[in-house]
């Protein structure tokens, strides 16, 4: 802040001398080196940027409050859910495979990342608008989102090395039919559901542990576009939804989502007929049905973009008592991948910025590191220590833990009686898509494959879609084939 009413300071706090002109010798001379309010403008405007997220770089957020409405005190002891609890929280919104500038209503997956500021330290949601993912062993996690970004030499996005990709996992079918299908195009962040996607673990006071899967219902209702609009869209404000939710937000709109979680005992993950631990597969509802919990409010604007949503940093693996991860291969994957993303983008002490600071007391051994500006005085580095820091000594079975036992393998799953990659994918396209979303998903795929797809992979494709539907694959085949007279469809590779 200015020291003085009418001033600027330097960053040291002293006056700032002037933040138009330059000290030159004579109006029209050189500039003097030793103008360090000058010389520290330009040095720091040259380190003003961090390096964007890898995936999910174009997103924005708003703070709000999660309110706990239900008693689901026999699933989870965690504070955050106990019934009454009021909780403030951090939601950021986002697309995965654009870049900072990339228009918002480009076919893609949207990010939902819910930081929730616990008084048992800070646990994070991240999860997307789909109850799905493309992959289900994190070691493809890389190589499928360089196939969603840039070509090695042209640098443009391409529709061959998506379906590339994809056709060359068909554990991608359920998650590419939600892209391809009407959920690629919400109309705005405030119109759509999130998910957490992975199976989560609650764990009761009594210690009995639980598989859970959390929904969250949009209560704007759900809202898309369609690929002429988003298109147009896409020209016309390429910040159409960090707008819309903005602007909701200031006019006192304030979007709200109701949470429920579908809860299997612990014990059925075993026999279940699915593997509830396979991210490319919902659980039925008639098996599991919803269970309501709480509403997430969103009602306030960042102050400052950079600070508070470019500087945010959600973590998967950050969870707090009541709450664990669970064996998803991809969770596991993503609770190192986060935070190791952020000490590279933010810095090593990212989780001292306001943003990502719990709102209880940390008493954490990490110790100094670039940046650091919270530390504990002198109390002692090192733990155990006969100071009286305390420090913490758990041992034994940990009450967020699973059972493991066997030999150390490179492996798929395990497969349960009823996996495989084409099932729900072709539930999704007969039961629960309309005729026209389905004549849409029709038109977006053919469209998307003839925009550049070329042979095998194009044969590829058209099999795969026959195996998720034949009816589906056969009308695709067939606008292929015809080379589509119609204009094609925006495809997910618009460089
Ligand atoms: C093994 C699989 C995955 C890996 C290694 C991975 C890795 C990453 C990384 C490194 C970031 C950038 C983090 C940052 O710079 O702050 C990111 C962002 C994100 N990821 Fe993942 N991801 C994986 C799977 C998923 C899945 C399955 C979902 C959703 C269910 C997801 C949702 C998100 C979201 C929403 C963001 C944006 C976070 C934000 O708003 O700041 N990711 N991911």
């Amino acid at each position: 802040m200015p020291k003085t009413k009418d001033h600027s300071t330097m960053s040291t706090g002293a006056p700032a001398p002037s933040d138009r002109n330059s000290l030159t010798i004579g109006p029209d001379g050189p500039i003097l080196l030793h103008d360090v309010h000058f010389l520290e403008q330009m040095a720091h405007f040259n380190r003003e940027k961090v390096p964007e997220r890898q995936p999910h770089a174009k997103g924005s957020g708003a703070f709000g409050v999660f309110e706990t409405t239900e008693d689901v005190s026999n699933y989870t002891k965690a504070a955050l859910f106990e019934k009454g609890a009021s909780t403030e929280m951090l939601a950021r919104f986002s697309t995965v495979a654009g870049e900072q500038g990339s228009p918002d209503t480009w076919r893609d997956v949207r990010g939902f990342s819910l930081k929730f500021y616990t008084s048992e330290g800070n646990y994070d949601l991240v999860g997307n608008n789909t109850p799905i993912f493309f992959v289900r062993d994190p070691m493809k996690f890389p190589h499928f989102i360089r196939s969603q970004k840039r070509l090695a030499d042209s640098g443009l996005r391409d529709n061959h090395m998506q379906w590339d990709f994809w056709t060359n996992n068909p554990e991608t079918a359920h998650q590419v039919t939600y892209l391809m299908g009407v959920r690629g195009l919400p109309r705005t962040w405030r119109h759509m559901n999130g998910y957490g996607s992975h199976t989560y673990m609650w764990i009761n006071a009594a210690g009995e542990k639980f598989w859970v899967k959390y929904h969250f219902h949009t209560q704007q209702g759900m809202a898309f576009f369609s690929n002429e609009e988003a298109s147009a869209m896409s020209g016309a404000d390429a910040d159409f939804h960090r707008r819309d939710l903005f602007e909701a937000i200031a006019r006192g709109e304030h979007p709200r989502w109701r949470l429920s979680v579908q809860v299997m005992p612990y014990a059925d993950a075993k026999t279940y007929r699915i593997n509830p631990f396979d991210l490319t597969k919902t659980w039925s509802h008639k098996d599991y049905p919803l269970i309501p919990v709480g509403t997430m409010t969103l009602n306030r604007n960042p102050e400052n973009f950079f600070a508070q949503i470019e500087q945010a940093a959600f973590s998967p693996g950050n969870t707090v008592p009541g709450i664990g991860l669970s064996p998803d291969k991809m969770l596991l994957g993503r609770a190192f991948a986060y935070n190791d993303a952020q000490r590279n983008r933010i810095g090593t002490n990212f989780h001292q910025l306001p943003v990502n600071q719990p709102k209880v007391p940390v008493n954490t051994y990490q110790f100094d590191g670039q940046m650091a500006y919270h530390h504990s005085g002198n109390a002692p580095t090192h733990a155990t220590n006969s100071g009286g820091r305390p420090w913490a000594d758990d041992t034994g079975a940990v009450s967020d833990g699973w059972e493991a036992d066997g030999t150390m393998v490179r492996s798929a799953y395990t497969p349960h009686p009823e996996d495989d990659d084409f099932t729900q994918p072709g539930i999704l396209v007969r039961e629960v898509f309309t005729d026209e979303q389905r004549a849409a998903l029709v038109d977006q795929v053919a469209g998307s494959l003839l925009g550049g797809v070329r042979s095998p992979v194009l044969e590829r494709a058209i099999a795969y879609w026959k195996s998720i539907d034949p009816g589906v694959g056969g009308r695709i085949e067939k606008k292929v084939k015809a080379g589509s007279g119609d204009k094609p469809a925006e495809g997910m590779g618009e460089g």
